[in-house]
């Protein structure tokens, strides 16, 4: 009969899962197993303790479905997120800085004209987004897909709405590169605006006195052949939330100024008396051969 002496217990564990077949399993439970132990250890858990994070668990689990992920808001709140990004990033040779996906993702969006409104009668401040997507050498990549969303003025996504409709996309839009490489694209400008709080991870935040607030910013996943697929943000500058992302995934290297302007739009059509522009080149890092 073992006696699972508290001091002997973690190698007990691991010792069990010693024979695990396939080899990346058995290190990451090992990791899994030795590190959720020192925790409950140098924590000193108590059995309130424990149950309380059981029924957290619980609630963010029934309250992630196909339209709500709270387990991923959680990684997003905790940096659990933005790490594993850093780890599988490392060595990215001149390709643009990648950072979450976020929860707003709802797959391939609808192939759009170049300098699409993607806001038409939105209130706003209105601004015309410029792009290149090249290799890291600075060659151009034509026909690569990207994938373009952002929140309204109200700081909510068009999947989050009670009337929201796949066929019917709101400020979102997929554009496809020229042989130039590049995009382009009118919207609103951005705005800052909170992670969901209305679940448990809500509770988290509020229970550790941090806000839920996201700088503003638009995203971008970008696909080419023979590329690695970019996940990546805009950020605008001199948003206050820029020091203090709720899901830390600000890069110095995402954040583009406004340029304000008058006059037409670039491509001759009228404009409103001010309006503003972010330009930007994307670059995608090659995929490494497959031995
Ligand atoms: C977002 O940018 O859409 C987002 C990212 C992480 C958590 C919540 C929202
Ligand atoms: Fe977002």
């Amino acid at each position: 009969m073992p006696d699972y002496d508290p001091s002997q217990l973690t190698d007990a564990v691991l010792r069990s899962f010693a024979s695990t077949p396939d080899p990346r399993t058995r290190s990451v439970l090992g990791h899994l197993i030795a590190h959720l132990h020192a925790f409950v250890r140098d924590a000193e858990l108590t059995l309130d303790e424990w149950r309380g994070a059981i029924d957290f668990l619980t609630r963010t689990g029934h309250m992630s479905g196909d339209t709500r992920q709270e387990f991923i808001l959680l990684s997003d709140v905790l940096g659990v997120s933005m790490l594993v990004d850093a780890i599988n990033h490392k060595a990215h040779a001149g390709a643009t800085d990648t950072t979450v996906l976020g929860p707003f993702y709802v797959g391939e969006h609808r192939v759009t004209p170049h300098g699409t409104d993607l806001a038409p009668g939105a209130t706003g401040s209105r601004v015309w987004v410029e792009a290149g997507v090249g290799h890291g050498d600075g060659r151009p990549i034509a026909g690569a897909a990207v994938d373009v969303w952002h929140a309204d003025g109200d700081g909510f996504y068009d999947s989050q709405k009670p009337d929201y409709r796949l066929d019917r996309p709101g400020l979102r839009a997929r554009f496809v590169t020229g042989a130039d490489g590049k995009f382009s694209f009118r919207t609103i400008v951005p705005k800052s605006y909170p992670v969901p709080t209305d679940g448990p991870v809500g509770e988290l935040l509020r229970a550790s006195g941090r806000h839920a607030m996201r700088p503003a910013h638009i995203h971008f996943v970008i696909n080419a052949p023979g590329c690695e697929t970019l996940v990546t943000h805009l950020f605008v500058a001199g948003d206050a939330y820029l020091g203090s992302d709720a899901v830390y995934g600000v890069k110095p290297s995402l954040i583009v100024e406004l340029v304000p302007h008058d006059g037409p739009w670039p491509d001759g059509s009228p404009a409103p008396d001010r309006w503003f522009q972010i330009s930007y080149r994307f670059a995608l890092k090659a995929k490494e051969a497959t031995p």
